[in-house]
């Protein structure tokens, strides 16, 4: 079969090299956006005179009659046309003959593909916005309703302090209100049309690209042609942003597999989030949290994929520019939803307050407590450290807690302490009283999930 571009060619082609070089088994995600590119592309080569007013209507009518085979199904692309580009192209001539030839003056294949990824990227971040908002109210609305539900807070994975569960639900609402905002501000550096900048130098024709870029709602145009044709910062941004994001649903994902394990059993996940085993019948396992971790390691592969891919190419295109697909389209898959998993799988779990409150209990998660009430009564906080770690060697020797030692012990020790220790002590004291700006006291918490459900009601993004 003859190629689109084979008019310098005298040997054959063979198809095992066709296949290597064609991108169209992945490209044809682009086929909406791509006939969408053509589209403003005639429209600005008739609004100039470039083309004749028959030329462009002929070649506007094919190209919807295109899209409308492409929406119903009926479009059988092929490897012989390598690309997305040369499919659409080839459909078109199918329609409207000879004509179709004149769509791709002033323009390359090379404006072309980055016009598709900047149109496909800005739905995909948008569609992504979107998600992240709603995973950010599934999170503050679960918050609202265990503001004062006590869980154990950990550092080094070790009881530290009982803290709101609430605080815990709200720092995974802080790291994706940051992942939000920075797929926002990538916005404007996706919504840039390179279409014009043709294969790498601009053209001849007197072409208009700020009428296209207007026609397919890009807020500007590259400046340079050179970096029209071969920048992916925007996808790199995108992917980075991706794996940032990722990374926060992991950790969440980690803490949520051993919640639901036989020793925390803070939460239960619901059936739809969870697998059995084919041979151990007691199983309930969190297989979509640890999907989730795992495909983490997809999402930074992409980037790190991209980036290698990017780092020793000279200006402009190279082929090696096509390698830039996959691992997008495999992102914005995996991101959107691993979003909307998150966001059913805190929906719908089963809190157990009752364990979560209890774990604090036996436990020396108080012994700040009781440093802090000395230091409070005047004493260094150094020395109340030393004191309280001493009763806390002697509480492991004799398997008690703090709670259990009996006031004139306590007294025996400094007589600053006083019967009041005991409420000081309590798990709900303790977090109720972290009241510092941001802390865990639950006035604290409550401010913090109000303020969340304000500014989630104000944005409509
Ligand atoms: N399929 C190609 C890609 O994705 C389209 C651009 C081809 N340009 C070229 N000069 N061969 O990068």
């Amino acid at each position: 079969m003859t190629k689109l571009w084979g008019g310098r060619f005298e040997g054959q082609s063979e198809n095992w090299i066709d296949e290597f070089g064609a991108s169209i088994s992945f490209d044809q995600a682009l086929a909406k956006q791509d006939i969408l590119g053509s589209l403003a592309h005639v429209k600005m080569l008739g609004h100039t005179g470039i083309l004749t007013e028959q030329e462009t209507t002929d070649i506007q009518t094919g190209l919807l009659a295109v899209q409308k085979k492409l929406t119903e199904g009926d479009l059988q692309f092929s490897i012989e046309n390598e690309d997305i580009h040369l499919n659409i192209e080839t459909f078109l001539h199918e329609e409207i003959g000879a004509v179709a030839g004149k769509l791709h003056t002033g323009r390359s294949r090379n404006d072309q593909v980055a016009t598709d990824m900047h149109l496909y990227l800005k739905d995909i971040v948008q569609e992504t916005i979107k998600k992240i908002r709603t995973f950010r109210k599934v999170l503050v609305k679960t918050a609202e309703a265990h503001i004062e539900t006590i869980m154990p807070g950990y550092t080094h994975l070790q009881h530290a302090q009982p803290i709101s569960f609430a605080h815990h639900l709200m720092a995974y609402y802080g790291m994706l209100k940051r992942d939000q905002e920075r797929f926002e501000e990538s916005l404007k550096r996706i919504d840039i049309s390179p279409l014009g900048c043709a294969a790498l130098a601009g053209t001849t024709f007197p072409i208009d690209r700020e009428y296209s870029a207007k026609e397919l709602g890009f807020s500007a145009i590259y400046e340079n042609s050179l970096d029209g044709v071969s920048d992916r910062d925007f996808i790199l941004e995108f992917l980075s942003n991706s794996s940032i994001m990722m990374m926060h649903l992991s950790r969440f994902c980690e803490e949520l597999i051993l919640w639901c394990s036989h020793e925390f059993q803070f939460i239960e996940l619901t059936d739809t989030f969870s697998t059995g085993s084919s041979i151990m019948p007691q199983k309930k396992n969190p297989d979509m949290a640890e999907l989730i971790r795992g495909k983490s390691g997809r999402v930074f592969g992409n980037l790190f994929g991209l980036l290698t891919v990017l780092k020793g190419l000279p200006l402009a295109y190279n082929k090696d520019l096509q390698e830039d697909k996959e691992g997008m389209f495999d992102t914005a898959h995996t991101i959107l939803t691993s979003l909307e998993i998150m966001a059913g799988m805190i929906q719908n779990m089963k809190i157990n307050t009752d364990i979560m409150e209890k774990s604090t209990e036996k436990d020396f998660s108080n012994a700040t407590e009781l440093a802090d009430y000395l230091a409070g009564k005047g004493m260094p906080f150094r020395q109340a450290h030393e004191i309280v770690g001493k009763l806390v060697l002697q509480c492991t020797k004799q398997g008690i807690y703090l709670q259990d030692i009996p006031l004139e012990e306590y007294q025996n020790v400094t007589p600053l302490i006083e019967a009041d220790i005991y409420d000081a002590l309590a798990s709900r004291t303790a977090v109720k009283r972290r009241n510092s700006l941001g802390g865990t006291g639950f006035e604290q918490v409550r401010k913090a999930v109000n303020h969340a459900l304000k500014e989630l009601s104000d944005s409509n993004t």
